[in-house]
Formats: structure tokens, sequence, C-alpha cells
């Protein structure tokens, strides 16, 4: 049984507003300077909110795709499933993308920092990606729920 549209638009909204937060924190931690002798912390800061936000994310994906919005993109708009496609591909994307900055940071045990450039500038590569697809999203989401309230049925 579908969730009520309105719930669920405005959930994914909220939820999108959730995540700005969340990467624009992370992108603190990442940008401040680490501490010396605090790298141990630091790491295992980063690792928690990291672990958390890919949890969010991932139940974040299954609203969207189990709880009734691009199901009612297709069936408001079918001409756009190739961009319902994308985006599920980039759900799965940024999933994998996060679970390796998750291992890559946990294979750093030792204050490297190549290493740990490497895996800040994969971080923002994600968060690019996500901030596109979550843009592309809220377009998809309005022209959906706009055209279907307008069409008056
Ligand atoms: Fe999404
Ligand atoms: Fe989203």
């Amino acid at each position: 049984m579908p969730l009520d549209e309105r719930n669920i638009a405005q959930k994914i909204r909220e939820e999108h507003e959730h995540m700005k937060e969340e990467m624009a924190r992370i992108k603190g931690m990442i940008g401040a300077e680490i501490p010396a002798g605090g790298y141990a912390k630091w790491r295992m800061d980063l690792l928690w909110t990291l672990r958390d936000f890919c949890t969010d994310m991932q139940k974040h994906f299954d609203l969207e795709e189990e709880g009734g919005f691009m199901h009612d993109v297709l069936r408001v708009a079918p001409h756009r499933s190739s961009a319902v496609e994308k985006l599920e591909d980039e759900h799965e994307q940024i999933q994998e993308g996060l679970e390796a900055v998750l291992r890559d940071l946990k294979a750093v045990e030792e204050q490297d920092e190549e290493k740990i450039a490497r895996v800040c500038s994969d971080i923002q590569a994600i968060f690019d990606l996500i901030a596109t697809h979550e843009e592309e999203e809220s377009d998809l989401m309005m022209s959906t729920y706009m055209q279907d309230e307008g069409g008056g049925d």
C-alpha cells in the first residue's frame, strides 16, 4: 500500500535538508586540521559519522524506491522512466562509494597524509554526486506531484 503522496514528498524533502546538514558537518570534519596525536580520535569520529550517514542514506533510498515516489513518477510521467532508472543507478553508486570510503578509512590505521587526502577527496566526490542527484530528484518530485495535483482526477 503506497504511503500518502504528500507525506512522502514532505518526508523526502525533510531528509534532503538533513543530508545537506550532515554533509556540511562531515566536510567540516575532513577540512579541519588533525591535532597532533589526535589522529585515532579524528578517524574514529569520522568513521562513526560516516557510518551513520551511510545508514541514513540507505534508509532514504528505501523510502524513495519503496515508499511510492518512484512509482508515482512512472504513473504520472511514464516518459520520465529513464530519469528514474538513472536515480536508482546513482543510489547504488552512492551506496557503494560510501561503503568504499568507510573501508578505505579503516585501512588507514596510521596517520598518512597522502592516503587521508585521497579518502577525503573521495568523500567530496560522493558528496558532489549526492548534491546533483538530490537536485534532479527534487525537480522530478516537484513536476510529478504538481502535475498530479493539476490533473484534476
Ligand atoms: Fe535519491
Ligand atoms: Fe533523495
